[in-house]
């Protein structure tokens, strides 16, 4: 029985999306945003870890994984189509598993691959560093959703998720602010090299 409670680091039922942060076995820090599944009946953890990744082969090799909780949209889109300098990771109390300096809060698992892609979570510690009052925004929530459809598009090329794309576009222009519009650019202009 642990006593650290992810409820207290904003991560409850459903998939909370974070920046997962890792690091391979020879040193190497990496972050991609990543669905933490918590179930509401068993309250157990989890990630599903799909192959190709660095993410799950640098779980698969050292056992953890750190759960960044952050709301800046342009860094999402970094962390999922490129690798982050080296000079936003930081390593708390000499843990051997990265965290990026700019998270509100974050926190420590041991992973164990259960079934397939499933790895099972356990929290281990962690630190909430402040408590932004971040309103709900739609902005936010197209760039994430946005982002979702540029990994299918990468694995698929099916053109409906450029469609959907340019959806969430025009949510951004609406709804997004400064960093919800420098985010969707950015994707866009990878998205156009992707084509
Ligand atoms: C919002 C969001 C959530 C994601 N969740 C997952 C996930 O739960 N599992 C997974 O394997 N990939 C997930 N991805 C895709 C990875 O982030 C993406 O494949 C990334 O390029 C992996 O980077 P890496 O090779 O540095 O680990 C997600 C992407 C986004 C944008």
């Amino acid at each position: 029985m642990t006593s650290v409670d992810p409820g207290d680091f904003g991560i409850l039922d459903g998939i909370s999306e974070v920046i997962a942060t890792t690091r391979s076995e020879s040193g190497i820090p990496n972050a991609a945003p990543i669905g933490i599944i918590r179930s509401p009946i068993s309250d157990q953890i989890c990630v599903r870890l799909f192959s190709g990744s660095h993410t799950r082969q640098n779980v698969i090799e050292t056992g953890e994984i750190v759960a960044n909780i952050i709301h800046d949209p342009v860094m999402y889109v970094e962390s999922t189509f490129g690798d982050l300098d080296l000079d936003v990771f930081e390593y708390p109390d000499n843990m051997d598993c990265p965290v990026l300096k700019r998270a509100n809060a974050w926190l420590l698992f041991e992973c164990e691959q259960s079934k397939g892609n499933l790895f099972e979570l356990t929290p281990v510690r962690g630190m909430v560093r402040d408590r932004p009052l971040v309103c709900v925004n739609r902005g936010f929530s197209a760039v994430i959703e946005s982002l979702v459809h540029a990994t299918r598009y990468q694995l698929k090329r099916d053109p409906g998720y450029l469609d959907l794309i340019g959806h969430y576009d025009r949510i951004v222009q609406i709804c997004g602010g400064t960093r919800e519009k420098e985010a969707i650019l950015k994707l866009k202009k990878i998205m156009g090299g992707l084509s």
